[in-house]
Order: C-alpha cells, then sequence, then structure tokens
C-alpha cells in the first residue's frame, strides 16, 4: 500500500519539510471569525489570548460578494496582531470554488509566517490534499518561509467519509479532520435543516410492556431515547486520525442558545476521542475550554492507577474495580493530554 511519504515530494530548492510527527498544540476550541467584518476583525486581538486557536473564516457564511474583502481583512488583521501562543489558522474557500487558488496564493505570500494551519472544506480524497499541499510547498519556497504551514480537512461530504483514512494519511502535513455536519447532511441527503446536534425525530422507543396470554396491550407511555446522528461519523474519523496521528475535531454546532445540547455533543466528542470543535460564538469558547480538558477528578484517579500500576504490566484492584496493562495505557492518555495542557 502506497503512503504518505510516496506522495509527498517536497520541492528540491527551498522548501521546509514539513515534519513527521506534529508537535502537540492545545486546540480545544477553533473559534472561527469572519475577517471582512470590521466591528468582529476588531475584537481579534482582545479574543486571541482567550483561545486556542482563531480561525479566520473565508468558505461559507462569507457571501460570494464579500469573499475579496474577507480575504483582504485576514491580511490586515494577521499583520496587525501579536497572537501569542494562540494559532492562527483560515478556512479557504473549496477547491472547486473560484476563491481557492487566490486565497491559497495570497494568504501564504503575504501571511505565510503568521499562518499555523489551512483547513480545507469538502475534501473529498487525497488527491484534494496533494493539490494543497504542492501548493503550499510552492509558495513556502517563492516566500521563503522557514516552517510549513499544516494542513486540516473537513469530513463533510460522502465521499470524504468513504476516503476517510486515505484523507488522514495523504500528507505529512495533516494535522487533522473535522467533522462538518451541515455540509455532510446535505450531501447524504439526510433530512435534517440543522447544523450539528441531534435530532428529536431520531429516536428509539422502548418495547410494549409484554401481554402474557393475550390481554390488551397497555397503551402506557413509553420511554425514547433520541440517538447520536454523528456517532457512525465520528468514530471512523476518530480511528482514521488515530492509525495515521493526527488530530479529530467534532465541527461546528449551530443552535448558539442551546448551550446544553452544545456541551452534550462536545462531551460525547471528547469521550470518543477527539481534541476539540469549533466555536461559533464567545459562549462555545468556555465550553469547549471545560469539555476538552480532563475533569481534575479524572486526571487524580488516572494518576492514582497510573500510580498502582508500576511498570503498567499486570492487574490490581482498585476500589473494587480491575485495572490492568490497558486501563493503564487509558489513565496515560487522561494524564498525557492534562499535563500538555498545564505546559
Ligand atoms: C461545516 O462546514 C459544516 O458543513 O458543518
Ligand atoms: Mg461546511
Amino acid at each position: 500500500m502506497r503512503s504518505a511519504k510516496d506522495f509527498f515530494r517536497p520541492l528540491a530548492v527551498g522548501a521546509p519539510a514539513p515534519p513527521r510527527e506534529v508537535p502537540f498544540r492545545p486546540s480545544r476550541m477553533i473559534h472561527f471569525f469572519d475577517p471582512g467584518n470590521e466591528k468582529m476583525a476588531a475584537k481579534v486581538p482582545a479574543l486571541a489570548p482567550q483561545v486556542d486557536v482563531l480561525l479566520g473564516n473565508l468558505e461559507d457564511a462569507v457571501a460570494a460578494d464579500r469573499k475579496e474583502a474577507a480575504r483582504a481583512g485576514l491580511v490586515s488583521v494577521a499583520r496587525a496582531t501579536d497572537f501569542g501562543a494562540t494559532q492562527l489558522w483560515t478556512r479557504v474557500n473549496s477547491l472547486d470554488s473560484p476563491w481557492a487558488l487566490d486565497d491559497l496564493v495570497t494568504l501564504v505570500t503575504e501571511i505565510g509566517d503568521k499562518l499555523d494551519v489551512v483547513m480545507v472544506p469538502k475534501v473529498e480524497g487525497a488527491h484534494d490534499i496533494h493539490y494543497v499541499d504542492r501548493l503550499l510547498a510552492q509558495l513556502e519556497a517563492r516566500a521563503g518561509l522557514r516552517r510549513p504551514i499544516l494542513v486540516h480537512a473537513i469530513l463533510e461530504t460522502a465521499a470524504g467519509v468513504a476516503a476517510v483514512e486515505e484523507i488522514a494519511a495523504a500528507s505529512p502535513r495533516m494535522q487533522g479532520i473535522s467533522l462538518g455536519p451541515a455540509d455532510l447532511a446535505a450531501s447524504r441527503r439526510m433530512k435534517t435543516t440543522r447544523v450539528g446536534g441531534g435530532h428529536p425525530g431520531y429516536l428509539v422507543r422502548e418495547d410494549p410492556p409484554p401481554t402474557f396470554g393475550g390481554g390488551t396491550p397497555s397503551d402506557a407511555p413509553r420511554v425514547t431515547y433520541q440517538q447520536d446522528l454523528w456517532h457512525y461519523t465520528i468514530a471512523r474519523m476518530v480511528d482514521a486520525c488515530a492509525a495515521h496521528d493526527i488530530l479529530p475535531y467534532y465541527g461546528p454546532f449551530g443552535d448558539i442558545q442551546d448551550v446544553t445540547a452544545c456541551e452534550d455533543q462536545f462531551r460525547n466528542a471528547f469521550l470518543l476521542g477527539c481534541v476539540g470543535a469549533w466555536s461559533l460564538h464567545p459562549v462555545q469558547i468556555d465550553i469547549a475550554k471545560r469539555v476538552f480538558s480532563p475533569a481534575p477528578e479524572d486526571v487524580a484517579w488516572a494518576r492514582q492507577v497510573i500510580e498502582a500500576m508500576g511498570d503498567g504490566t499486570g492487574a490490581v484492584m482498585i476500589d473494587g474495580k480491575m485495572q490492568d496493562d490497558a486501563t493503564f495505557k487509558q489513565c496515560q492518555v487522561v494524564v498525557g493530554l492534562a499535563d500538555a495542557l498545564a505546559e
């Protein structure tokens, strides 16, 4: 099977080689802003220290006649702002749009030294990543950049989900993948009209009580349980990312007022392996920070297990619960994340 190495050919002259291993940087919330909106752009310097990632969005939610203004706005904001430890990402327009090429050329040329990650929407296969990869290498070499810009794919078409493994493996530039539930719903012809989250119609109902001996069925109300529309895709994305050492993310949650459902959705993603989610509004920043940082009591428990397990082999009982090599590894994940976030 061909690997990312077979596809990635750095330019002979001048291009920085992408890292084989992406160093950990917190990215619990990828906070979206519209750089063409002057009021929003003016808040960026104050917002930067509050978030792990600031993303200047050029794609959907930016109207066609404002694409150039958004691109120019991002260049000005990036030049004028000291982002400190906060990462600067952008979401460029999709590769089948008339704007993607100019987005990449302008941003890498003008602010490539400030840009950490390019998020590419509607990725359908490894070929989309290879295209961006080669173009970035050329533009970086021309601009004399010393640090490679990484690539993040949005999983938001049925074809993309079918190809998620090859997308994750497509380049050493791959930083991670986000679920894009809104476009994915449209691509799959789902009958929903929302951005992420659950749906009251997607449920299972408990069985009616048994009518032994042919009695009349009871009309007592039966409990229903709402199911998670995104479980399958998130699990598939997490497996592909874990197998190729890149990071998985929940994407947008559009019902800004429903902070409870947002927190539930983010927490499910966290428990399944995601490291962050998009925040579309300041109220979602704190939710993401809380959810995607391991809870102190979970970290304390994990440290207790690690301590009790010594070299990590064998089995011990703690509070009546069996711990072994596998729980030791789970605890290492929790502690490792807590330690990395504390640095
Ligand atoms: C995000 O871009 C989505 O389509 O959900
Ligand atoms: Mg989308």
